[in-house]
């Protein structure tokens, strides 16, 4: 089988459309009221935009979509036609040469190599603000397990190692959700390293 740079998402990408529930929702909207009024946030793995990305637009943010899946993404160029977007991986994207005020990442991180995961960390510790905030989903424990809609390998890292990774790139654990389909969120926060 050819790879593809979505790790399988364009093949069923309209299927995941369709599928695409509201869960979710209840805690972009909390996290996108604790951050500044209507700063840039970056949804990293974005698929077509909805709930996250309508979430944080309705909350009055600029938002920036990345996403490997030519299909997901166009559904979400259709629905953001102002949006600046990228259709690259999280580990490559160009869009990690600028700054942004928060970073999100639903339903992504475990879907990547360790050292893929690794790497996106390291990149959103470098273009988060000092005091920029960075929210992802991902099972408080490590773990792996077949992902059931693209049937690749998935892995959570866990909260030991997140925490580990999160320190070596500038950020901090702050908080944690959970939302009504019990899928466990870390909140980081960037900070100003002494000198
Ligand atoms: C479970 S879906 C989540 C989509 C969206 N965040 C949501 O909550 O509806 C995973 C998304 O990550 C994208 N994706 C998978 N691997 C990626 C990668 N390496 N870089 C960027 N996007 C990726 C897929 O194309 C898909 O849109």
């Amino acid at each position: 089988m050819i790879d593809d740079p979505s790790g399988g998402w364009e093949a069923i990408a309209n299927d995941f459309i369709a599928a695409r529930s509201d869960i979710g929702r209840n805690v972009v909207r909390h996290w996108a009221k604790t951050l500044p009024r209507g700063g840039e946030v970056v949804d990293i793995g974005c698929g077509a935009g909805v709930p996250v990305a309508a979430t944080l637009a309705e909350e009055g943010f600029s938002i920036f979509g990345i996403d490997a899946s030519p299909t997901l993404l166009a559904a979400f160029r259709h629905r953001f036609p102002d949006a600046p977007t990228a259709c690259e991986t999280a580990q490559a994207s160009s869009f990690f040469n600028r700054t942004f005020d928060a970073a999100i990442a639903v339903g992504l991180i475990f879907l990547l190599p360790a050292d893929g995961q690794r790497q996106l960390i390291e990149r959103v510790g470098r273009a988060l603000k000092p005091g920029g905030r960075f929210l992802f989903s991902a099972p408080r424990q490590a773990a792996e397990w077949i992902d059931l809609q693209t049937g690749r390998p998935s892995q959570s890292l866990g909260e030991a190692q997140y925490g580990q990774l999160l320190a070596a790139a500038g950020m901090r654990l702050v908080n944690s959700y959970l939302d009504e389909g019990e899928n466990y969120y870390f909140e980081a926060e960037s900070y100003v390293r002494p000198a």
